[in-house]
């Protein structure tokens, strides 16, 4: 039992670092753009209204929760001090980017926000350039290729044992998670 768990334990931290280099590749002068920017070109019904639809799911209130008296529970329960909205310790889970060190977001993120778009899509400056390029109607521009592709591993960034309302014992099943924010795009689908 003590020996899968430290098994699990490297291969989730192994895991970590190849996502950081993943992410390292194609955005290495990318930076955060926001959420704002996104609704711009990823909001049409036809193709998934992805903003519409994480805006209604649970991620976009993610700091907003920390000021529940539920959030105050938990983090007197971990030996946290602070408010857990100015807490780094609940802050680096609850909103995009933050510092794990201050709980300070870059410049363009609005702890408000809650967990968007780049938390899991990565910084889209790089992104978006391309994107405006192609929407002019540059057909040689490879949005799709400056922007991170997200899979399970990128959830195990925060939905792991530190999350300190995880129920012991319980695996992340990407699945069933994904299966609740899923925001594919109808139109490709059907290709
Ligand atoms: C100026 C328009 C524009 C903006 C702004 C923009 N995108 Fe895109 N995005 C595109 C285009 C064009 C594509 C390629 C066509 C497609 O796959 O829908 C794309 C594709 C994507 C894909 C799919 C990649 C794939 O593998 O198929 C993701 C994910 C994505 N964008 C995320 C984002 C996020 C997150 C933001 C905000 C930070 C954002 N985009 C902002 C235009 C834009
Ligand atoms: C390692 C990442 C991580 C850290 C650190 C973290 N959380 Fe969370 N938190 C999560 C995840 C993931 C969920 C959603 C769990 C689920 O339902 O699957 C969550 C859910 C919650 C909820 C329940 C929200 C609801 O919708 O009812 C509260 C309250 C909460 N966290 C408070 C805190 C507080 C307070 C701290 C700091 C002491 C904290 N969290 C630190 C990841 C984290
Ligand atoms: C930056 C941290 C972070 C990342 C990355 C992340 N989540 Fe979450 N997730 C949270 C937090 C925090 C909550 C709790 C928000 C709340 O309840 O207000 C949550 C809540 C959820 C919920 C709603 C609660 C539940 O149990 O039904 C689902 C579903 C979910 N996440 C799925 C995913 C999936 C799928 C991925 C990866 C594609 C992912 N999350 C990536 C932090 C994260
Ligand atoms: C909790 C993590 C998470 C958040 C938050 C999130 N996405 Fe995604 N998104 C995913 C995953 C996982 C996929 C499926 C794999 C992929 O294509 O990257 C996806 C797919 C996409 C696609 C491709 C759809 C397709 O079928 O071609 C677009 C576009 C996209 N997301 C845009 C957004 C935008 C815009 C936001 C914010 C409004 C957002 N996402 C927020 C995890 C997330």
């Amino acid at each position: 039992m003590m020996n899968k768990m430290t098994v699990c334990r490297v291969a989730g931290l192994a895991l970590v670092v190849a996502f950081a280099f993943t992410a390292a590749a194609f955005a290495q002068d990318a930076t955060y753009v926001g959420n704002s920017q996104c609704k711009i070109c990823h909001n049409k019904k036809e193709e998934g209204e992805q903003w519409t639809k994480w805006k209604a799911e649970a991620h976009s209130q993610a700091f907003a929760k920390l000021s529940s008296d539920e959030a105050k529970a938990v983090a007197t329960k971990a030996g946290v001090t602070k408010p857990p909205a100015e807490a780094p310790e609940c802050l680096q889970c609850h909103v995009t980017a933050a510092d794990p060190a201050t709980g300070k977001c870059p410049e363009k993120i609005q702890p408000a926000d809650g967990v968007q778009c780049e938390s899991c899509h990565g910084p889209a400056s790089a992104h978006t350039a391309e994107g405006k390029k192609f929407k002019g109607g540059d057909k040689t521009a490879e949005p799709a290729k400056k922007i991170l592709k997200s899979t399970a591993e990128t959830c195990k960034k925060c939905h792991n044992e530190k999350n300190p309302t995880a129920k012991a014992g319980e695996a992340f099943d990407f699945d069933k998670m994904w299966a609740k924010i899923n925001h594919s795009n109808p139109a490709k689908a059907k290709k």
